[in-house]
């Protein structure tokens, strides 16, 4: 058993699509461990996308996913963090396939609905980080 951070950004939660996307984790056969749905602080999301924080694109991200609030969840079952990954999509929803999260609900590369850890590293650091 995997376990892997999952978060619904705040266009999904502003949409109500929490309910669609929890129903295709569901359905898929994975558990949901643990979950919180809040406003995340600037410290919180600046620390969640450090890797990013040379980038251009960095407080385009940290605004968005700190404007509202997020369900953050434990996502747990075999092979989660792969198969969460692929059910996800490609980053940019216009290069999604169809039948993944950011295909089916998602058009914006920034506003792209969803985001699943990409290692088991990530996903430990990522758990660690928010629910302690
Ligand atoms: P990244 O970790 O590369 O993608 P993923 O979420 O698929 O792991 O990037 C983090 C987020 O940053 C991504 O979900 C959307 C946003 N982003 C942009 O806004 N512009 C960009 O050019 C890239 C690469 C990402
Ligand atoms: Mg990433």
């Amino acid at each position: 058993m995997e376990r892997t951070f999952i978060m619904i950004k705040p266009d999904g939660v502003e949409r109500k699509l929490v309910g669609e996307i929890i129903g295709r984790i569901e359905k898929k056969g994975f558990n949901i461990t643990r979950a919180k749905l809040f406003q995340p602080s600037r410290e919180l999301v600046e620390e969640h996308y450090i890797e990013h924080r040379e980038k251009p694109f960095f407080e385009e991200i940290v605004d968005y996913i700190t404007r509202g609030p997020v369900m953050a969840m434990e996502v747990e079952g075999e092979s989660a963090i792969e198969v969460m990954r692929q059910m996800i999509g490609s980053t940019d929803p216009k290069k999604a396939l169809p039948g993944t999260i950011r295909g089916d609900l998602a058009y914006s590369l920034t506003e792209n609905i969803i985001h699943g850890s990409d290692s088991k590293e990530s996903a430990e650091r990522e758990l660690k980080l928010w629910f302690g």
